[in-house]
């Protein structure tokens, strides 16, 4: 049996590790290794224990810093286990600093590397994550797409025959668990202090962890501004980078309607994207997962990060600004039923007959 070693590190990691791992296991023998770079037990253990994924092989303890310490630190830990686990293949998600890590360690020892979520573009490097893609896309040997957005931009950098639109294994996951939720999910819900909190009726759900903008009161401010003027509450997982800065504004400024909560595990998370009446985010995942469920989405952010949820306004991009973020909100969206960019839910076992054809020769390596 062939070895593939997989590198993951951040929470969006996991959830994609969860469906693509059950596949690849049959056919091929998974190493798996955990940067550390999300550590927290709702950031990380939560994720493995509620979603059946197989304890790390390894856990390099690596997180913090600035990127480029923790990108340094994180390739020499995973050169010495690639060294000793000489697999046949490195396996990355994503656009992380793991992912980058992960992909230069293996390029320097000849090993080939197969990126899930490739050909991902927001068009700028002020985008942090941005590097990350476009260095991993660079000198990977297979490039797996979620969407036809992903192929067009490869194509355009010159990257023709080891692209494979194979879906989003993120749509595969929002269809798996969406079917195996019964209500016990949103009990696990705790505020900061974790105490549960009962789920109001009706409500908007919100999650913002982006540094651009989270680490300036003004801008999250402004975001918060707007969801206390609004007419249902908002639900709001925060990401740890910015729980201190949360809890005092809400405190600070007196906001009633804004339910901030420690992050929560995946199955509850989409339980609150399909009870959710709108969705405010700046996150990659859970705008894809608004236009899953088909619930109106606004995304925080100067840069479109999955052109194909933009049709018919179903996400639209607002900056961190009050009235931008309520006009956004109140503007009238139109999902088309059959419309479905993100593959049909297989993108797990498209993903590992695509590594089966590379090494049966047929995957067309780039050079
Ligand atoms: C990272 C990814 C981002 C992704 C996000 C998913 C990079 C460059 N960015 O951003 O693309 O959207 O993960 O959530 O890789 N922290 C904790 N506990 C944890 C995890 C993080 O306290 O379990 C703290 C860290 O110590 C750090 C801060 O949160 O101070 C930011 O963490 P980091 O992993 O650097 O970046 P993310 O914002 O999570
Ligand atoms: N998510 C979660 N718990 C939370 C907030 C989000 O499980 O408290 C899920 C969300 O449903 C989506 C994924 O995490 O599946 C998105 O990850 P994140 O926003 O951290 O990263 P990004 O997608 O922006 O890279």
């Amino acid at each position: 049996m062939r070895k593939i070693c997989t590198v993951v590190g951040a929470r969006p990691q996991f959830i994609k590790l969860a469906v693509v791992s059950r596949v690849l296991r049959k056919d091929f023998q998974e190493v798996l290794i955990h940067t550390g770079q999300h550590y927290d037990y709702n950031m990380s253990d939560v994720f493995f224990k509620e979603m059946d994924i197989p304890e790390p092989d390894y856990n390099l303890g690596v997180s913090g810093g600035t990127h480029g310490q923790m990108t340094g630190r994180m390739i020499i830990q995973l050169e010495e286990v690639l060294l000793q686990e000489r697999p046949d293949m490195l396996l990355v998600f994503g656009d992380t600093n793991s992912t980058m890590a992960g992909a230069l360690a293996a390029v320097k020892l000849g090993i080939p590397i197969c990126h899930v979520e490739a050909g991902n573009r927001l068009g700028t490097l002020k985008n942090p994550e941005e590097a990350n893609r476009v260095v991993t896309d660079r000198i990977a040997a297979l490039h797996l797409v979620c969407t036809p957005s992903g192929v067009e931009f490869l194509n355009r950098e010159g990257v023709f025959s080891s692209v494979h639109l194979v879906g989003d294994p993120m749509y595969d996951a929002f269809c798996y668990y969406s079917a195996r939720l019964d209500g016990t999910e949103l009990r696990k819900i705790t505020n900061l202090d974790g105490q549960p909190v009962t789920l109001p009726e009706r409500f908007y759900y919100m999650t913002s962890h982006r540094q651009e903008n989270t680490d300036q009161d003004e801008k999250l401010d402004q975001i918060f501004q707007a969801m206390e003027a609004l007419d249902l509450p908002t639900v709001y997982p925060v990401h740890p980078r910015n729980q201190a800065r949360a809890a005092r504004l809400c405190r600070e400024q007196g906001y009633r309607k804004i339910l901030l909560t420690l992050p929560v595990g995946y199955r509850t998370s989409i339980s609150l994207v399909n009870r959710s009446e709108k969705i405010v985010t700046d996150s990659g995942g859970l705008q894809r997962e608004a236009f899953f469920a088909r619930k109106p989405c606004v995304t925080i952010y100067d840069y479109v990060s999955w052109p194909e949820t933009m049709a018919g306004r179903c996400n639209q991009l607002a900056k961190p600004e009050k009235e931008d973020i309520l006009a956004k909100l109140n503007t009238p969206v139109s999902f088309s039923p059959s419309y479905q960019p993100f593959g049909d839910g297989h993108a797990a076992e498209k993903t590992v007959d695509a590594i089966k054809r590379f090494f049966e020769g047929k995957g067309n390596v780039s050079e």
